[in-house]
């Protein structure tokens, strides 16, 4: 099946407290968003579409090889994907979502996911399991009830959607709504999202503290 890869990297990257946006900062001498495209394509993707800062865009072309398609990203992740499907060929069969921020995620990932829409999920994220004790807080930080962990996942990208379901999703969802994953905005429209084993290796880059762990991990 036909598949594009869209590539979330219009965050600023103020958590990461860098001088530059979080996509464009290096891992091991290649920024982030090298690292995102190359799983894509290494796990099976046809083409890339990166949703880029407007600002960025040069910085952003200098940093990825030809043949990728940058678009201007918008103030929220949700606005930078939906403007990144609008450049997608209504004939793509589907689409990946990634984040630049997991810069490790193994390429079998990516594979994990497309195997699943071509056995028929019409949308697949991959997953972890939860393994801390986890609770909910009030507004104070008082713990008001401890979750049941064995029915909890932590829920990584790429994200893959059978294209006409997604692009239908966002059509559907109102301007100006954020939603933290693409898999929420198909869930608001009804559509059933089923999962596949993520990998700790996708790990997402937010603050210094998960670059220096991605570092260690590439020159290991
Ligand atoms: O901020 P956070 O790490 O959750 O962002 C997840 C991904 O979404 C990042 O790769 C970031 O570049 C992207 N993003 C975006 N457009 C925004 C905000 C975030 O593409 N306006």
């Amino acid at each position: 099946m036909s598949a594009v890869g869209i590539v979330a990297a219009a965050g600023s990257g103020s958590r990461l407290g860098a001088d530059r946006p979080k996509a464009l900062v290096e891992l091991a001498g290649r920024p982030l968003v090298a690292w995102a495209v190359d799983t894509l394509l290494a796990g099976g993707v046809d083409e890339v579409v990166v949703a880029v800062p407007a600002a960025d865009h040069d910085a952003f072309a200098a940093a990825l090889p030809d043949g990728i398609r940058l678009v201007e990203g918008g103030a929220s992740r949700t606005a930078s994907v939906r403007a990144a499907l609008a450049r997608v060929d209504p004939d793509v069969q589907a689409v990946l979502v990634h984040d630049a921020a997991r810069p490790l995620t193994p390429p079998a990932v990516v594979t994990r996911v497309l195997d699943a829409l071509a056995g028929g999920a019409l949308a697949v994220v991959p997953v972890l399991p939860v393994v801390d004790t986890t609770v909910a807080v009030d507004a104070v930080g008082t713990v008001t009830s401890a979750l049941d962990r064995a029915v909890l996942r932590r829920v990584q990208t790429p994200q893959g959607f059978v294209h006409a379901v997604l692009a239908e999703a966002y059509d559907d969802l109102p301007a100006g709504e954020e939603l933290t994953d693409d898999a929420a905005v198909v869930r608001a429209a009804g559509v059933r999202v089923t999962t596949v084993a993520g990998d700790e290796r996708a790990a997402k880059v937010t603050v210094p503290h998960d670059l220096h762990l991605a570092e260690l991990q590439v020159t290991r």
